[in-house]
């Protein structure tokens, strides 16, 4: 076991947490890998192991399937109603809300991302979803249907729970992403086996700890710290897994759904983006810059959806573009800890380096630096600096791939034509977001229409609820998470005929 470093300005139940012995959630109970081996965590802001944990593989993902197959099939859990799920449902909400300094700091060590933004943002969001997703328990039913052909039938559908489901989840949101998965689940009655990511498991095995704690049936959630070609592949491509679902990079996606093919399990896919930003000359410039500058900076751009592609009319682009820059220059770049940062470092050294590297290939190709560019160099962690690039050419790769980063790409427009617009903005493999920043309204919703993108946003980037249908159009995936829609990921339609 490696020596892990802590943080004195950590509080003592976090602490007490880090320093446990991190093992994997199966049947309820806490258990070695098979293997008997862990991994470390890194803690991204220094480079050091902040925990061991242990390493399920293919023989941990049987094991936990095993469980939860039984939970499905035969175990209290069928057995509950609507009502009942949600009351445990509400019950881990508030257990969450808790702990939710507990959880913010160990989101903040995990992941990187300040203390601050984790209080505010990942936890509070992780207990809403629960809570939003709750309410569907209760909810979720089939209709009755008219019908066509001569005859006397009564023909109606039930909606039922799709079955034992494979999660898997990245590491740019840890809790915010298992909420996002299990609360749907849940909703539905399915049984879970969650695997997260490698970089940042801990807030998920905490969140083990009160699902236990909440009272879930056994068997009904099973959390599993592992590596992607490894455990994550056993559960994609598992024979007794009746619903995959993968939040990550399309590369992987693409992976899950052949994995899937064996057992023509259901896929549900949340994958990478290249979102534009579109300023048009009537925008409320003193809004559309902070806006432009957090849609690519929140979460040091280490979001699906993040606006890395900034377009602005000719008539204010020097603006917009002196306005970004700016605020990029005053972002602090520090531990996530520190009270004065506004931005951690990014989440791995793997990261990093992918990160440096599409910043280093702009340079090559000959794109512009306005600002940043560098690494900054902080104890040993995987700090970059916010950075804005202007003269690139739309075949780029840092304009056509997904950075993941805090990089935007900024390029003017002299436009009028709102069909040409939205094909330049829809001229990328992904179709995740994108967001249209004008005082025009006609022109705001004809620009809704244009873009292929699973979400449009008016006069505002990465605005979230529970409620809101969220994914892709082409390569960003297939279906969609939150709202009524991701029920339709978790059940199966039954539909009933009697002759009467
Ligand atoms: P990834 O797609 O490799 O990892 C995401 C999850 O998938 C992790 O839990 C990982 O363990 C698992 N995984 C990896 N390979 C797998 C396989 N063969 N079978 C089953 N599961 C597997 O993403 P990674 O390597 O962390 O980041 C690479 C790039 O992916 C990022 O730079 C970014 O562009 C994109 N990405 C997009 C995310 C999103 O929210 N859409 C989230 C994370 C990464
Ligand atoms: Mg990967």
């Amino acid at each position: 076991m490696a020596t892990v470093a802590l943080d004195s300005r950590l509080s003592r139940p976090t602490a007490a947490f880090l320093s446990r012995t991190h093992k994997l959630l199966i049947d309820n109970e806490w258990v070695s890998a098979a293997s008997g081996k862990t991994f470390p965590v890194y803690n991204p802001a220094t480079g050091t192991v902040l925990a061991d944990v242990a390493e399920a593989d293919k023989e941990d993902v049987n094991r936990a399937v095993r469980a939860a197959r039984r939970a499905f099939d035969s175990g209290p859990w069928r057995r509950m109603t609507g009502a009942q799920r949600n009351r445990l449902m509400w019950k881990l909400a508030d257990l969450l809300e808790q702990h939710l300094e507990e959880f913010a700091e160990i989101e903040s060590m995990d992941n990187g991302k300040p203390l601050a933004v984790a209080r505010v943002a990942d936890v509070p969001f992780a207990i809403e979803w629960f809570r939003y997703m709750g309410g569907w328990a209760t909810k979720i039913g089939g209709t009755t249907i008219p019908w066509s052909a001569p005859g006397d039938f009564l023909s109606y559908t039930l909606r039922e729970p799709a079955g034992v489901v494979g999660q898997i989840i990245p590491w740019n949101f840890p809790l915010l992403m298992a909420a996002w998965k299990l609360g749907p689940a849940l909703a539905a009655g399915c049984t879970v086996v969650l695997k997260v990511a490698e970089q940042t498991p801990l807030s998920a095995l905490r969140l083990g700890e009160l699902i236990q704690e909440a009272g879930f049936p056994a068997g009904v959630v099973n959390i599993l710290a592992g590596y992607g070609e490894t455990a994550g592949a056993a559960l994609a491509a598992h024979p007794d897994v009746d619903k995959v679902a993968f939040t990550g990079s399309t590369e992987v996606g693409k992976l899950i759904v052949q994995a899937a093919s064996g057992n023509l399990k259901r896929v549900s896919l949340e994958l990478g983006g290249k979102s534009p930003t579109i300023v048009f000359g009537d925008a409320d410039i003193e809004r559309a810059i902070p806006g432009a500058a957090s849609a690519i900076f929140f979460n040091h751009g280490q979001c699906c959806c993040a606006g890395s592609r900034l377009y602005a009319h000719k008539s204010v682009f020097d603006r917009v573009l002196e306005g970004v820059t700016a605020e990029a220059k005053k972002i602090r770049v520090g531990p996530g800890l520190d009270p004065s940062t506004d931005m951690g470092p990014v989440v791995s050294d793997e990261q990093y380096r992918r990160v440096t590297g599409y910043i280093e290939s702009g340079v090559r190709d000959g794109a512009q630096i306005v600002t940043g560019g560098r690494k900054v160099d902080q104890n040993g962690g995987y700090f970059v600096e916010p950075t804005v690039f202007t003269n690139t050419q739309p075949t780029m790769k840092i304009v056509q791939e997904e950075i993941f980063g805090p990089v935007v790409c900024a390029e003017p427009f002299d436009d009028a034509d709102l069909e040409r617009i939205g094909r330049q903005a829809n001229d990328t493999l992904y179709g995740l977001a994108a967001s249209v920043w004008t005082k025009d309204l006609s022109k705001a919703h004809k620009m809704a229409g244009l873009l292929r993108s699973g979400t449009v946003w008016i006069n505002c980037h990465n605005v979230f609820d529970p409620s809101l249908p969220f994914g892709g159009y082409k390569q960003s995936g297939w279906g969609r998470e939150n709202g009524a829609e991701v029920l339709s990921n978790y059940t199966e339609f039954k539909t009933v005929t009697a002759r009467l």
